[in-house]
């Protein structure tokens, strides 16, 4: 699979319809890493975060904007530059190319234009080994119940596993956000400290609101305070993700089902796009309603992986048949332990860390391994911690 071309769009946030014509152009996946304004800090936050592309949305003072087009291009001479306006004039055209832009795109953006444009800057871009760029992964369910909370922790530890790589979770769920629970983790920081001090956050700040887990393992919690989710916004989500797969080589998010603003900001900034759910019929019809959005949503069916969760072969619904609803390839499924899987967010620790012989640890080390493309290898026992007791797990440990 082609990865994605990663986009950092200045000037002013996209609007949704932008946003999908964005990602439904062009042939190649476009990653929108970040989405900041023409402020002074730009610089600093492109050379850290190394696009192959920076749009460049002229708005304001354009003399402000043609002279940050003139440093993008001298300060980063890998990253193509894209001006953007609604005046398409040639002076506006012209300007744009002299100070530095490799392309021009009229608003409102076209798509045959914009797939021109990323063709090019696919050909043309150089991909430097240097600027990392992890791999984002939502897990989404628009059915409650259907594991998401479990699947994200798991799949998180077993990236963590296979690839002895950083791998992060983010919980979105912003009014109660359990990941702590199923991490066995006891936050002391949260999303909510990233939008307190959104004003000087980097990606080292943003790594001290981190709670590990392990090495490998981290969470960017849910506010933990009761009211605090209201002053979460997109640009705080975008920001945090574009950092934080700067510096982890997976990023899984834990969204909520609602699908708002801020759900799908995390949706878009996905490489993979897990679309979960399990085998009933309700399930079936939402997550058949969840594709036909994101098809109106402009994702491609690329990024969409169908996982089945909680899995048993049954004769009513054999996996041919649901391919068949749903239009979609069953990418891979997590067998049905309820028994492993409750005792495992009783004692807080991922199901795939513990001894336990559940052949749902074998199912996410499959799934981590076609996300990822490792191999699984034969490991060496990581030591234990000891696992707390479920009664810890809702009235918290003694400090
Ligand atoms: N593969 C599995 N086998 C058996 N039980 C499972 C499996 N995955 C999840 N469960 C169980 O399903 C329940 C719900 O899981 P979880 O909290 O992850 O769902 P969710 O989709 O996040 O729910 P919500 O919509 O409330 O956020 C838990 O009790 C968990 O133990
Ligand atoms: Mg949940």
């Amino acid at each position: 699979m082609s990865k994605a071309i990663s986009v950092v769009v200045i000037g002013r946030s996209l609007n949704q319809q932008e946003r999908t014509r964005l990602r439904s152009s062009s042939q190649t996946p476009l990653a929108i890493v970040a989405e900041l304004p023409n402020a002074p800090q730009v610089l600093d936050e492109l050379n850290r975060l190394k696009p192959q592309a920076a749009l460049v949305l002229l708005n304001g003072e354009l003399n402000h904007s043609f002279q940050l087009v003139e440093r993008i291009h001298q300060e980063l001479p890998d990253t193509a530059v894209i001006c953007s306006s609604e005046d398409n004039s040639p002076d506006v055209i012209l300007q744009s190319f002299r100070s530095g832009a490799m392309e021009f795109l009229r608003q409102p953006l076209v798509e045959s234009e914009i797939a021109a444009v990323f063709a090019k800057i696919e050909q043309s871009a150089v991909r430097p080994e240097e600027s990392h760029l992890g791999r984002v992964i939502a897990v989404y369910a628009s059915k409650g119940g259907c594991g998401t909370t479990f699947v994200t922790a798991n799949l998180a530890a077993s990236l963590a596993r296979l690839s002895r790589k950083r791998s992060c979770v983010i919980d979105l769920n912003l009014q109660a956000g359990d990941q702590p629970l199923y991490l066995g983790l006891e936050p002391n920081y949260s999303i909510h400290d990233v939008v307190r001090n959104f004003d000087k956050l980097d990606d080292q700040l943003l790594a001290s609101y981190l709670t590990q887990r392990s090495k490998y393992l981290q969470l960017l919690a849910a506010p933990t305070e009761i009211g605090k989710d209201e002053d979460v916004r997109v640009e705080h989500v975008t920001r945090a993700i574009a950092l934080l797969r700067a510096q982890a080589e997976y990023v899984v998010i834990d969204p909520p089902r609602m699908l708002n603003e801020i759900t799908i900001s995390a949706l878009d900034a996905a490489d993979d796009l897990i679309l979960l759910l399990t085998l009933d019929i309700p399930a079936i019809r939402s997550a058949k309603r969840t594709l036909d959005i994101f098809t109106r949503l402009g994702y491609d069916r690329g990024r969409i992986k169908v996982v089945i969760n909680r899995y048993t072969k049954t004769p009513e619904f054999d996996l041919k048949q649901i391919e068949k609803v749903l239009e979609t390839p069953v990418f891979g499924t997590i067998s049905n332990d309820y028994r492993a899987a409750i005792s495992s967010i009783n004692v807080g620790e991922p199901l795939v860390l513990s001894k336990n012989q559940s052949p749902v640890v074998q199912d996410f080390s499959i799934l981590a391994s076609k996300l990822s493309g490792i191999r699984p290898q034969t490991e060496a026992p990581t030591p234990q911690r000891p696992a707390r007791s479920g009664w810890t797990s809702i009235f918290g440990s003694k400090k």
